[in-house]
């Protein structure tokens, strides 16, 4: 049977796909399948055909995206799906008592339908709100600070009501006197709302005329100058990367600004976007301007439903003023931004990976050479950066250099966002000068210490995937070279204080259920190595652990590290390697008396 599609439905499916070159249009599939899971509830038979006839694609094209991203089902869910955040932060806090309440008040297991095809409840993975912790998300609303009461009070009033009301972005919170905020400096100046209005106002969008009257080299120059590393997780120094970028290949340069934020522990652009969105769509016209782009694509994680709105509000707004479009400014440059909407699985945040997905394509990164600067998206020349660099780049143009040189420390030059969740008093995101803080001076006086009575355990620097620093290592500096001597790295910013009463080898399954998770399967040492350390994990949890487990669990990570195609095998790696190195003898006692004899 013919797939019924409303008009304006259709109407907006034809206008998405004119946003990606016509040889192309695949592109545009992701996009299409939220639309039609968001009217139909799944996506059957029909839709796949629907879709895969709009695009010009097998109907094993669609299906296999289906299976590969966690937010599409191709089996009917309840009107309402609860997604419980099972993810380290939120599990630090407490999110098991909210799942195991849910799902009695339900009468259902995870994924399954309740019997008014009302709800399904299912666990998902870091929702990019580790500060405010545990969360869950309802269709497209975030539910934050949650308790097994406030959860279950949530359900009965979408029960009683038949509607989920519409969660308000909570209110920006004011620096500390130690943070020196320039990317949030806005956030709480008396009624900013982050519109076009208000950020003209505060002086928004003043590099975008210098830059246009400047020649792109000597952009791409000053932005070199001021040393500005990458903030997505490897610290790369942008102006660098932007110089790689091959010329005269008769080819369209692409700009792709990378706003997936999927690293656990990680919620700083989640701010930048929400708060702050032509800051970071000024940073992408200059730098599309720079690098020679005259189309740049935001790709955001499906889990941030308003970011996107936001965004897409921003961009309309920004090309009617007329800092987007065709001939910026009378200037002769012609720039367009589209939004591209993931749809889960964190390997989309890897550059390759998010370059195929944004092809419309599984997210399975790419061997390099050849690295994106010469093959990237649509096999052309591309750049792409994380949002919190882009967002620095109006600051640099109409600063200058020197001046952004002055922040910060040789090697870390800028303010850096770090977002903090776990056992402190004030969990959140800081901005502030890298190298002029201490780990310890975060915790002990930004976060206002750790929560009463508790005693520090250790420290995640940067994500998940970064080596934890115990809790005599904390007074090192915050800047990438201080973290990398320490053994670790500034990675992606997202922070998580474990205290004394944190079971370390549960954290370690938490974190290794993760990376299992969100292995693509590319890499037999990346996909069955991490397997082997959740089911090993699973094992000594609960008490069937040999003593011979705790080095057999060390190799085994130590057998993915550097054998994979892309750094998630580090990823998955580093953090078993560091866990068991550190905090040894728990694993030991945990070991102590089992016989292996349960597999898992
Ligand atoms: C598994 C994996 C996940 C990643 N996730 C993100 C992410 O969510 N956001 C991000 O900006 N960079 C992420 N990165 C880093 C990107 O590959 C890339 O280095 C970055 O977007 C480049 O931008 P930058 O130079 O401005 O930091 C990830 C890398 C890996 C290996
Ligand atoms: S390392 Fe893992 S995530 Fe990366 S390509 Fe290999 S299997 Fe996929
Ligand atoms: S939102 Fe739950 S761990 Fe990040």
């Amino acid at each position: 049977m013919a797939l019924n599609v409303a008009a304006d439905l259709e109407k907006h499916v034809d206008e998405i796909v004119t946003h990606y070159p016509p040889q192309h249009k695949r592109a545009a599939v992701l996009w299409l399948l939220h639309l039609l899971q968001e009217q139909f509830g799944h996506l059957g038979k029909e839709q796949v055909e629907w879709t895969a006839t709009k695009l010009g694609l097998q109907p094993i094209n669609v299906w296999e995206l289906i299976t590969f991203y966690p937010m599409f089902t191709a089996k009917p869910r309840g009107k309402f799906h609860i997604k419980v955040c099972r993810t380290l932060s939120c599990e630090l806090c407490g999110c098991g008592g909210i799942l195991e309440r849910l799902k009695k008040k339900l009468g259902v297991g995870l994924d399954e339908k309740t019997s008014d095809g009302l709800f399904t409840i299912s666990t998902v993975e870091c929702l990019a709100a580790c500060g405010t912790g545990p969360v869950m998300m309802v269709n497209d609303e975030l539910f934050e600070n949650l308790t097994p009461d406030a959860a279950e009070t949530i359900i009965d009033r979408v029960k009683a009501t038949g509607k989920l009301e519409q969660q308000p972005l909570p209110k920006p919170v004011a620096p500390h006197p130690l943070e020196k905020r320039v990317l949030l400096a806005n956030l709480t100046k008396p009624n900013y709302t982050g519109s076009m209005d208000d950020y003209v106002r505060e002086g928004g969008y003043r590099s975008l005329p210098k830059a246009l009257g400047m020649k792109p080299d000597d952009i791409v120059a000053e932005v070199k100058n001021s040393e500005v590393r990458g903030r997505g997780g490897a610290g790369f120094p942008c102006g660098m990367k932007w110089s790689f970028l091959a010329k005269g290949t008769g080819k369209p340069i692409y700009l792709v600004c990378n706003a997936d934020e999927s690293e656990p522990g990680t919620f700083k652009d989640r701010q930048l976007l929400h708060y702050e969105p032509h800051q970071l769509i000024e940073g992408i016209v200059v730098s599309c301007y720079a690098v020679g782009a005259h189309v740049a694509y935001i790709y955001i994680r499906g889990e941030m439903p308003y970011g996107a709105k936001i965004l897409a509000r921003a961009i309309e707004e920004a090309r009617a003023k007329n800092f987007l479009g065709k001939n910026i400014l009378g200037k002769g440059f012609d720039c367009e931004i589209y939004v591209h909407r993931g749809a889960g699985a964190y390997i989309c945040g890897e550059e390759t990976g998010l370059i195929e997905s944004l092809e419309g394509k599984r997210a399975y990164p790419r061997i390099k050479p050849p690295f994106p600067a010469v093959v990237g998206l649509f096999g052309c020349p591309t750049v792409v950066n994380n949002v919190e660099t882009l967002s620095n780049i109006p600051h640099i143009i109409n600063n200058g250099a020197a001046w952004f040189k002055e922040l910060g420390v040789p090697g870390s030059r800028g303010t850096r966002l770090v977002c903090v969740s776990g056992a402190v008093k004030r969990p959140g995101y800081y901005e502030f000068e890298m190298g002029k803080l201490t780990m310890r001076q975060l915790i002990e006086d930004l976060c206002g210490g750790l929560k009463e009575g508790r005693k520090l355990k250790g420290v995640i620097p940067g994500g998940s995937s970064m080596p934890v620093l115990k809790a005599d290592q904390i007074d090192v500096a915050l800047d990438f070279e201080s973290l990398r001597k320490a053994g670790t790295m500034a990675g992606s910013g997202g922070i998580i204080v474990l205290d004394d009463t944190v079971d370390i080898v549960q954290s370690t399954l938490n974190v290794a259920q993760f990376y299992a998770h969100e292995s693509c399967g590319q890499c037999t040492p990346c996909r069955e190595g991490t397997l082997w350390m959740e089911k090993m994990l699973h094992r000594i949890r609960q008490g069937h652990g040999r003593p011979e487990d705790v080095d057999l669990l060390w190799d085994v990570a130590d057998n993915i590290d550097g054998k994979t195609i892309c750094p998630l095998g580090e990823a998955a790696a580093w953090p078993v390697k560091a866990f068991v190195t550190k905090y040894r003898s728990e694993f030991e006692a945990a070991c102590k008396n089992g016989n292996g004899s349960k597999k898992h």
